[in-house]
């Protein structure tokens, strides 16, 4: 497995890859890798593709009050991790490589980045799907994998690569959870033992939520109402950004619950923000 670091470097790998008749899958990260990212280099590889994963924590689609300095940084071991997993190649551009003195051009996916997270950081999807921009235009892939784990941003990057033609594919692949039901992610590791057993209230409610719709329940009002209830009793909960039953397209709030709809959560636990979303089919035409 090879790693580098500048975009002529990868462009030349991925070039030769690609004439050699491989297919190029593509995995972009912003590391400290765990089972969610692992569960995404492996369908690429499944899927028999010359497999390149990027590791990069992109300044731009952090907040000034968020933890771009903080964020985990665990190198060695993502490269083991890579390497274990038989990924032909990890980019890991420094920010300078990636944005030199800075850009001016920003790719903004306007409507799906102003509900559920984007009330809340506002200028965050501008920075994934600019960086993601950036990277499918360097390592121009076949197809790009990316977890339900971040539905709106699954959603936001099918769009602009619809809206603005990029050739290439969007695998999106499920969430990964613990055997308690909490989803995979990076920023877990900022979890006090209390604060981690509490978060599993996010997967309960979905789980409750699920259950209510399931048993016929169509007015989202009551369900969030529920779910307000059932995570209100953890004690370390610091605070809840939105509960949210919305369309799988539009991410708008649905009126009445019908066919299938993405139920969405963001909530604090300590100082540590979780995000976490179910896809219920309620059956309902
Ligand atoms: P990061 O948070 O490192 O996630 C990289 C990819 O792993 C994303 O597609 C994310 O949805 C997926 N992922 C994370 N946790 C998962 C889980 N529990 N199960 C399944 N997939 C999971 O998302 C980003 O980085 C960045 O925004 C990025 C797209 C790299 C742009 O900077």
């Amino acid at each position: 497995m090879k790693a580098v670091e500048t975009i002529s470097d990868i462009r030349k790998i991925v070039n030769k890859a690609g004439k050699a008749g491989k297919k190029i899958g593509f995995v972009p990260t912003m590391g400290a890798l765990h089972d969610g990212h692992i569960s995404l280099i492996k369908k690429s590889v499944k899927d028999g593709n010359f497999t390149v994963v990027s590791i990069f924590v992109n300044p731009t689609q952090f907040g000034p009050n968020e933890d771009l300095q903080k964020y985990p940084r665990p190198l060695k071991a993502d490269l083991k991790i890579c390497k274990e997993n038989k990924v032909d190649v990890v980019f890991i551009p420094t920010p300078e490589e990636m944005y030199g003195s800075g850009g001016l051009t920003w790719v903004n996916v306007e409507k799906l980045s102003q509900p559920l997270d984007g009330r809340f950081r506002p200028r965050h999807f501008r920075g994934v799907a600019t960086v993601c921009a950036k990277l499918f235009n360097i390592v121009c892939p076949d197809t790009a994998y990316f977890g339900q784990k971040d539905a709106q941003q699954a959603a936001i990057i099918k769009r602009m690569v619809a809206d603005l033609n990029f050739p290439l594919k969007i695998t999106v692949c499920p969430t990964v959870r613990e055997s308690t039901g909490l989803a995979l992610s990076s920023r877990n590791r900022y979890l006090s033992a209390d604060e981690k057993k509490d978060a599993v209230s996010i997967y309960n409610l979905l789980m409750k939520a699920r259950a209510l719709i399931k048993a016929g329940l169509s007015n989202p009002k009551t369900i969030i109402a529920e779910m307000r209830k059932i995570i209100s009793n953890s004690n370390s909960l610091t605070g809840i950004d939105y509960i949210s039953i919305v369309d799988l397209q539009t991410l708008e709030d649905v009126r009445r619950i019908k066919g299938k709809v993405l139920i969405a959560i963001a909530a604090r636990f300590g100082s540590t923000r979780l995000i976490d979303n179910l896809i219920v089919d309620s059956g309902k035409h």
